[in-house]
């Protein structure tokens, strides 16, 4: 799937994940032209502020979707995003790892 917005204008791009484990923790990468994949996000639940850029980790209450709610998107932010599934012992966080 793919979506797009301009400049300023928020954006939700979402993942369903239907058959989510109670021990899962969704994670959100982002792979940026020419350059690795690189972590911004995990959460279990809720609304989490994201790190690096103004948005949140949004995660749907009965956790079967979850969003990342870009609330200032510019056009370097135009990227693949990437979510999937995991447990805490992790997934490396890839900014590392180019
Ligand atoms: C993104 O999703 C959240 C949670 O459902 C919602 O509150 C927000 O208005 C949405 N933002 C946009 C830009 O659609």
């Amino acid at each position: 799937p793919w979506a797009e917005t301009t400049e300023g204008t928020g954006i939700n791009i979402t993942c369903s994940h239907p058959n989510i484990q109670t021990v899962e923790v969704i994670y959100w990468y982002r792979h940026l032209p020419g350059q690795g994949p690189a972590s911004l996000a995990f959460g279990t639940r809720g609304s989490n502020a994201l790190r690096d850029l103004p948005g949140w980790l949004v995660v749907a209450a009965d956790r079967r979707s979850s969003a990342l709610w870009l609330t200032d998107p510019r056009l370097r932010d135009a990227a693949v995003y990437y979510s999937l599934l995991g447990d805490w012992r992790g997934i490396p966080d890839c900014m590392s790892c180019v």
